[in-house]
């Protein structure tokens, strides 16, 4: 049975996109809602031209973030989301939130987790010196961007490198990598194990 997803956003969703792309290519997972905490979310628009339900719940009409996740939670649960994909979401979830769905939900973080985590990723890879860089997708626990790996890909760091570019090789890396795991997710896999994909750049 096809696993219902749920993606929730803040900005651009352009990997909600590919998400809800590759979804509809196969059938194992459905795209059942995009909940942004921005109403002025692009990925909205992006959302509705795919004809996703989608909806808003903004952290600034709520006087703390239990009622924030309380309104997020009538919304998600309302859909009986099987996966719940955050993808470029920009808030942090209590733990009350994250057990609810346990090992139910996934995160793109734009780094080689256990490097770098939290925000300004590309500009700490240039200032690490690091060689390396990329994206990760993970299985969301409680504490910040840890959780078991379930893929990641790697781009060289070059000398010529800003963060801006950085920034749209890692993107087009995510775009790849994030379809690629929640296909396996959604197939029951599980494990945080790595399988290797035809490309020299990513395992997932
Ligand atoms: C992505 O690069 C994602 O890795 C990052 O936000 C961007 C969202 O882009 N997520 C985080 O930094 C989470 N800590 P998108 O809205 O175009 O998908």
């Amino acid at each position: 049975m096809s696993k219902r997803v749920a993606v929730l956003i803040s900005g651009r969703g352009t990997n909600m996109a590919v998400l809800a792309d590759s979804m509809a290519e196969g059938d194992v997972a459905t795209p059942v809602l995009v909940l942004s905490n921005e109403e002025e979310a692009d990925g909205l628009r992006k959302a509705a031209i795919r004809n996703i339900p989608h909806t808003v719940v903004c952290h600034r009409d709520f006087p703390d973030r239990a009622s924030f996740e309380a309104a997020m939670i009538a919304k998600l649960d309302a859909v009986r989301p099987d996966i719940i994909c955050l993808a470029g979401f920009m808030r942090i979830l209590t733990s009350e939130f994250i057990d609810r769905y346990e090992d139910r939900i996934l995160n793109i973080h734009p780094s080689l987790l256990p490097r770098h985590k939290g925000l300004n990723t590309h500009a700490r890879v240039l200032e690490a010196g690091d060689v390396e860089h990329g994206c990760t997708v993970h299985l969301v626990t409680n504490r910040l961007d840890d959780g078991p790996v379930l893929g990641q890909a790697r781009i060289t760091v070059e000398p010529d490198d800003t963060p801006k570019s950085l920034s749209s090789r890692v993107q087009r890396q995510e775009h790849r990598l994030y379809p690629a795991v929640l296909d396996r997710f959604a197939r029951g896999g599980r494990e945080p194990t790595y399988i290797s994909m035809p490309s020299d750049s990513l395992l997932c």
